[in-house]
């Protein structure tokens, strides 16, 4: 996905403009760019690679002002990340300049038509299209073109337009991927995310899908693609700065591991009343819950990881039948759904647009839809019938921490609610199951003391090519998730296996020099644990064991360990193996001075196929 920022009102400085972009170019990073017109003419930078270097290049001009502007960071679906194909762009006659989140499925066609109108393409992306269709259409004034040219596209797109002939104008539209206003006291802002506005405005417009704003100094009006003018709804920004900031720490991820403690006792407050389970926008009646059977689960990445842990979780304490699947699979699988389904889709963005697909097949379908997802407003909340907020706050860093155990919380918490509907836990159980979920973050804090080791075990491990990550039962889906922090941030190949699957093939892999992560607490599966490390050293294998305090047996095995408390319940051990694995990850690769908040090639949320 891409970063949009826009402006218009009493003039600001490029460098007030810049610094606006940097806070969301956690969505992408691969080029960005600056458009502001002034006196009738277009002041146009933009560049391959980060902000810092485009705010480099605009050095001599950071104190200039404009009172309109739109800037653009990238995450390349179409064309190379280089100058060519970063935005803003121009419609051919120079007098537009748009700047586009989302994907256009039509832009080669459209692409071939306007070339065989005349018209000379600069750049390889498909966002060129758009400026070109703004441009052919325009009469007068830019929301009628717009209005024309959103009519020939099909596929997602998020706009910021702006015209050298109305330069008191900028026009947004909004389908398929988020886009906000903002409205401050000397003008208006236009980003993708909150997390750009939190220091500027105190109140937003959040556009909903299909709707156009036509926004000015004096005024905002809001139109649908019918032309109709339809309300402004007006609220209040939720989030603070400092939400949004580092709190002094290094990088986001780490400051988001240690949010999660926090995180937990929210949701607990939040959910939890009585013993009972409670979720207020879940929007199904206890009656459709109580007879249901089966439940198909959807999500990507990690969040996929938390939906793996959920299905263990449905399956033991309300005895029904789960079906999960990654959502890019899912969405196109001839699944027979119906009214009677239920689909849980998670998601932290919930701007994925496979887990959108997903949910958008579902729902013709007939199927009932609950999502897990972190943020308010967005599209995935829209499409859903209820939805479970995981109140994580925003989640900057691209590798996802808090989100994940908070969607995992949002599990053991609708588990526990579905087994309280359909009268599977009586009062006392209910209260040793949350006697454990309160005990989470306790325990979280106590492995934040052991942070030292954790590094010296880091550094000891930044050494291996490559690893194995090894779980089973509820924590083979940890042992996916390990393996998929490490090397999304380290970049070094990581695989997590279920253990029991080592003998068919992976243990081939095993010798000095892998490492290979062993995630055995005291379950009814421990011994089985014992037995693939034992697997493992015979053939050299170097074991970072994930084991409780006072284990006897694996930690004889193991060439180094983590120690974890130990629950009355076990099933509740995953919240500290995923805390573990994610600080085990963060300091191998910053170990290796990798570039944590923002690896290569990813972005945040990954809102095109
Ligand atoms: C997580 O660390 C990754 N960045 C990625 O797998 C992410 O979980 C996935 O893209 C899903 O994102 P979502 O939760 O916003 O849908």
């Amino acid at each position: 996905m891409c970063g949009i920022f826009g402006y218009i009102g009493k003039n600001v400085k490029v460098s007030a403009l810049i610094d606006g972009l940097s806070r969301l170019e956690y969505r992408g990073y691969d080029s960005c760019g600056f458009a502001g017109v002034h006196q009738g003419r277009f002041f146009l930078r933009k560049r391959p690679g980060k902000i810092a270097q485009l705010k480099k290049e605009l050095k001599p001009v950071l104190n200039n002002q404009f009172g309109t502007a739109i800037l653009h960071t990238r995450w390349a679906t179409h064309g190379e990340p280089n100058k060519k194909n970063a935005h803003p762009h121009l419609g051919g006659a120079g007098n537009i300049a748009i700047v586009h989140n989302g994907i256009i499925e039509n832009y080669m066609k459209l692409r071939s038509i306007l070339i065989q109108e005349g018209v000379k393409f600069l750049s390889d992306t498909d966002t060129e299209v758009i400026s070109h269709l703004i441009e052919k259409f325009y009469k007068g004034t830019i929301e009628e073109a717009v209005y024309e040219a959103v009519k020939e596209l099909k596929g997602s797109y998020a706009l910021g337009v702006i015209s050298k002939r109305e330069p008191d104008k900028l026009v947004v539209v909004r389908k398929g991927s988020p886009l906000i206003i903002g409205l401050g006291k000397d003008g208006k802002f236009l980003a993708s995310d909150l997390p750009a506005l939190t220091s500027l405005v105190k109140k937003v417009v959040h556009l909903e899908d299909e709707q156009i704003a036509v926004v000015s100094r004096c005024d905002t009006k809001v139109f649908n693609f019918q032309r109709e003018q339809v309300d402004v709804k007006i609220e209040d920004i939720i989030i603070t700065a400092e939400d949004t900031g580092k709190k002094g720490l290094a990088h986001f991820m780490l400051k988001e591991i240690y949010e999660q403690p926090q995180v937990f006792k929210r949701i607990q407050s939040l959910y939890v009343k009585n013993n009972r389970v409670c979720f207020p926008n879940i929007n199904m009646k206890e009656s459709y819950f109580k007879n249901i059977k089966k439940i198909y689960i959807t999500a990507c990445g990690t969040a996929y990881h938390a939906g793996y842990v959920g299905k263990y979780l449905l399956e033991k304490y309300c005895n029904l039948d789960i079906e999960l699947d990654t959502s890019s699979e899912f969405r196109y699988r001839k699944v027979n759904l119906g009214k009677d389904n239920l689909l849980i889709a998670i998601s932290q963005s919930g701007e994925t647009a496979d887990t959108l697909a997903a949910v958008k097949e579902a729902k013709k379908k007939g199927a009932k839809i609950l999502s897990i997802c972190n943020v308010l407003g967005s599209s995935l909340i829209k499409e859903s019938h209820g939805f479970i907020h995981t109140v994580a706050g925003p989640e900057i860093g691209v590798a996802s921490t808090k989100a994940y155990t908070a969607q995992m919380s949002a599990f053991y918490l609708f588990t526990l609610y579905l087994s309280q509907v359909k009268g599977l836990v009586d009062e006392k159980q209910s209260q040793e199951f949350l006697f454990d979920f309160e005990k989470v973050s306790q325990y979280v804090e106590d492995i934040f003391k052991d942070d030292k080791k954790m590094k010296k075990i880091a550094r000891k491990f930044s050494r291996f090519g490559c690893f194995l990550f090894l779980g089973r039962g509820i924590n083979y889906p940890l042992a996916m998730e390990g393996a998929l922090k490490l090397k999304e941030i380290s970049y070094i190949p990581a695989e997590g296996y279920a253990a029991g699957e080592m003998k068919h093939g992976p243990i081939a892999l095993i010798d000095e020099y892998r490492g290979v992560v062993c995630i055995a607490p005291k379950d009814e599966l421990y011994e089985k644990m014992v037995s693939n490390i034992q697997e493992i050293k015979a053939r050299k294998g170097k074991v970072l064991g994930i084991l409780n305090r006072g284990d006897t047996e694996a930690s004889t095995l193991s060439d180094e360990i983590i120690y974890i408390p130990e629950f009355k319940n076990q099933d509740f051990a995953p919240f500290l193996v995923a805390v573990c694995l994610q600080l085990f990850a963060y300091h191998v690769a910053k170990n290796l001075k990798c570039e944590i908040d923002q690896p290569r090639n990813l972005a945040k949320s990954v809102t095109v196929e």
